[in-house]
C-alpha cells in the first residue's frame, strides 16, 4: 500500500499545475477570449463545446457535462487511478508526492530504472518473436492476429541461457536491476541465467501501462510448467495486479462491466473477439484487493469459471473475497462454463454474441450464494434450515452496511424463518418497528446528497458539528465533506468528490452526487438543516435510552447528563424519531 496523500499536498499541487498545460499536451486547444476551447475528448462532436478555464482551473463540456480539475482530466483522459493521476501531475511540475503512513514509501527513483529495463525486455521479446518461425507458428496456431500481438506486446523468449542477460545486462547495475525485476534465476552454484527461455511472453502491465512482470508459456507441455510467472518483486504483487486491466481501460471510454477469467489466453481471445472487458488474476484466487480494484474499475463484475469442481471451489473463494466489498451499486455475477471449455475455446466457437448470451444468463451473487449455502442441506427440515442460517449469517455479516445486506438478510429469513441479527441494536428486546439503521442511515444519506447538490450549504455551518454525536456510518464522511467545502468555498461537487477518490466511500459519493435532488434551493436548505438536526436528535435519544437502561450503575456525571436529557425530552414532548 502506498500511504495516504495529504490533502494540503493536493491543494498545493493544484495551485502549481496549470490545467491549460495539462490538457494542451493531450488535446490541442484554441484560445477563445479568456478561455480555451476544443472539441470535447469525452464525446463525439464536430463543433467545440469543451472549455478550459485558466482562471477557475477547470474544464467543462457544455455538450456532455464532463467537468473537473486537472486531476479529474488525467483520470478520465489517461484513465489513471486517483493516486496515479496525482503522481503524474506532481512529476510534471517537479514535485514529489509525500505519502503518509504507507508501507512502501521507498525511494521511488530506484524504480524508474526497473520500469525502463522491463520495457526494454518487452521490446527485446517482441523483436525475437518476429525472428522465430517456431514462435510465430505457435501464435498463429492460437489464432492471434497482428493487432492483438501489438496490443498485448506479446513476444518470445529465445532458447539459450543468457539472451536477456546479454542483450540488456550490459553493466553491473543493469544486471542487478534485471535480478531485482525477477528476470534472472540462479542455480545452486550461483550461476545466473535468464528465468524465461523458449516461452511465449505476455507482459503484465500496471494501471499506468508500464510493464511490471511477465507470464511465459511453453510451446508444448513436455517443457516444464505450462506457464511461468515473474516472482513477486518490488513492482509486482500478484494479489493486487490484474492482467489486461490496462488494455480494458484503453479500449473503453467508460468501463461498465468487467469479466474475470482464469488465463492469459482467455483474456486475449475475448479482447480479440470484440469483448475488451476481460482481465485475469495471475495464477492466484481473487483476493479482496483484486475485488476492490475490479469494482473501482466497473460497477458490474462477472466472474467466469470452469463448471467443474475446481471451478466451483475457485468461485466460492472469489465470493468470500468480494463479500466485504459489495457496497450498494456494485454487482457481481457468476458464469460457469460447460465441461472441457474455457473462454478462449468457447468464444472462438460461439463468437462474441454467444458469449454475451452466457453473460446475460449468468447468476447474480445472491442466487449463487444461496445455491452454494443450501448445497447438501435439506431445507424442508427444521434442522436443515437452522444449519443454513448458521452457515449464512456470518457471511452476510461480512457485507457492508446497505440495502444489499438488508436484502440478503431478508432472503435468509425467508428461506429459513430465522432472522439474521448483525448489530446489537437490532436485538429482539425492542418492539417491532423499522430496522435500526434504516431511518438514521437515510438521514445521513440525504444530508450528503443535498450537500453534494449544493456544497455552499456547508458554509452556514461551523465546528463543532452537533450531528457528529450520532455514531453511524457516513456521519464522519459528512463532516469531512463539510470541512473540505469550508476550506475551498467555491468547490464544485465533482471536484469535491474527487477528494475522496482513494477512499472506499468514493463509489457511494459518486452515486449520491448523481442522485436527482428535487425542489428549490431554499427547500433543499431546509431539508439539509432538518436532516442534521434529526441526526442530532437521534443521537440524543439513543444516549438517553442508553443511560436510562443503565440507571442503576451511572456515575455522577452520567446522572447529571441524564437529568438534562430527560428534562429536554419532557419539554419537547415526544421526539418524532421515536
Ligand atoms: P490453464 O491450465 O487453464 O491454461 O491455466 P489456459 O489459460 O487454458 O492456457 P492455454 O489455453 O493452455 O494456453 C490457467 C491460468 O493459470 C495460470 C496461468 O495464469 C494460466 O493462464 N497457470 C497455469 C500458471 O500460472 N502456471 C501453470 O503452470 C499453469
Ligand atoms: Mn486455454
Amino acid at each position: 500500500m502506498r500511504g495516504r496523500i495529504p490533502d494540503n499536498f493536493i491543494d498545493e499541487l493544484l495551485t502549481r499545475v496549470d490545467i491549460v498545460d495539462v490538457i494542451e499536451r493531450r488535446v490541442p486547444l484554441k484560445k477563445a477570449g479568456r478561455e480555451w476551447t476544443a472539441c470535447c475528448p469525452f464525446h463525439n462532436e464536430r463543433s467545440p463545446s469543451f472549455y478550459v478555464s485558466p482562471a477557475k482551473q477547470f474544464f467543462h463540456c457544455f455538450g456532455c457535462g464532463a467537468h473537473g480539475s486537472a486531476i479529474k482530466f488525467l483520470m478520465d483522459y489517461d484513465r489513471l487511478e486517483f493516486p496515479d493521476a496525482i503522481e503524474e501531475l506532481a512529476q510534471s511540475v517537479g514535485m514529489k508526492v509525500p505519502y503518509e503512513g504507507g508501507r512502501d514509501d521507498k525511494p521511488r527513483e530506484d524504480r524508474s530504472d526497473l520500469y525502463t529495463l522491463l520495457d526494454e525486455a518487452t521490446s527485446f521479446y517482441q523483436r525475437e518473436l518476429g525472428q522465430s518461425d517456431e514462435a510465430k507458428a505457435y501464435v498463429d496456431k492460437r489464432g492471434l492476429d497482428e493487432e492483438t500481438l501489438k496490443r498485448f506486446r506479446i513476444g518470445w523468449a529465445p532458447a539459450g541461457f543468457d539472451g536477456v542477460l546479454k542483450a540488456l545486462g550490459t553493466t553491473d547495475n543493469r544486471r542487478k536491476l534485471l535480478n531485482d525485476a525477477g528476470m534472472v534465476a540462479s542455480n545452486e552454484r550461483g550461476n545466473r541465467y535468464d528465468r524465461f527461455r523458449e516461452r511465449v511472453m505476455f507482459p503484465i502491465l500496471d494501471r499506468r501501462g508500464r510493464v511490471i512482470a511477465f507470464g511465459g508459456r511453453v510451446l508444448s507441455s513436455d517443457q516444464g510448467p505450462k506457464y511461468l510467472n515473474s516472482p513477486e518483486t518490488p513492482l509486482f504483487h500478484k494479489g493486487r495486479e490484474l492482467f489486461a486491466l490496462w488494455q480494458v481501460k484503453q479500449a473503453n471510454q467508460t468501463v461498465s462491466r468487467i469479466m474475470v477469467v482464469e488465463g492469459y489466453m482467455d483474456v486475449i481471445a475475448l479482447h480479440q473477439a470484440g469483448l475488451p472487458i476481460a482481465v485475469a488474476t495471475l495464477g492466484t484466487a481473487t483476493t479482496p484487493d483484486h475485488a476492490e480494484v475490479l469494482f473501482r474499475a466497473a460497477p458490474d463484475v462477472y466472474f467466469c469459471f470452469d463448471g467443474d469442481r475446481a471451478g466451483r471451489q475457485a468461485a466460492w473463494r472469489a465470493v468470500e473475497s468480494i463479500l466485504p466489498r459489495m457496497r450498494d451499486g456494485r454487482q457481481a455475477h457468476f458464469l460457469f462454463l460447460p465441461d472441457g471449455e474455457d473462454p478462449d475455446t468457447l468464444v472462438r466457437k460461439e463468437g462474441k454474441e454467444g458469449f454475451e448470451k452466457r453473460m446475460k444468463e449468468s447468476m447474480p451473487l445472491s442466487e449463487y450464494f444461496f445455491e452454494e449455502m443450501a448445497r447438501d442441506v435439506d431445507t424442508t427440515r427444521l434442522d436443515g434450515r437452522a444449519r443454513l442460517a448458521e452457515r449464512a449469517r456470518p457471511l452476510i455479516a461480512k457485507l457492508p452496511d446497505g440495502a444489499f445486506r438488508d436484502l440478503m438478510a431478508d432472503e435468509l429469513k425467508r428461506r429459513t424463518g430465522a432472522g439474521a441479527t448483525f448489530e446489537p441494536e437490532a436485538a429482539p428486546t425492542r418492539p417491532a418497528r423499522p430496522a435500526q439503521g434504516g431511518p438514521q442511515r437515510s438521514l445521513v444519506r440525504s444530508a450528503i446528497t443535498l450537500l453534494l447538490a449544493q456544497p455552499a450549504l456547508a458554509l452556514e455551518l461551523e465546528p463543532p458539528y452537533p450531528f457528529l454525536r450520532l455514531d453511524r456510518p457516513g456521519v464522519n464522511l459528512l463532516a469531512e465533506l463539510i470541512d473540505v467545502i469550508r476550506s475551498r468555498p467555491d468547490i464544485r461537487p465533482a471536484v469535491l468528490v474527487e477528494y475522496f477518490l482513494d477512499r472506499p466511500e468514493y463509489a457511494s459519493l459518486q452515486k449520491l452526487m448523481q442522485a436527482e435532488v428535487i425542489g428549490e434551493a431554499d427547500m433543499q436548505r431546509e431539508e439539509f438543516m432538518g436532516a442534521l438536526a434529526g441526526m442530532y436528535r437521534q443521537a440524543v435519544t439513543e444516549r438517553r435510552k442508553d443511560l436510562s437502561a443503565r440507571i442503576g450503575s451511572l456515575d455522577d456525571t452520567e446522572k447529571a447528563e441524564l437529568r438534562v436529557l430527560l428534562a429536554d425530552h419532557a419539554a419537547q414532548g415526544k421526539a418524532p424519531a421515536e
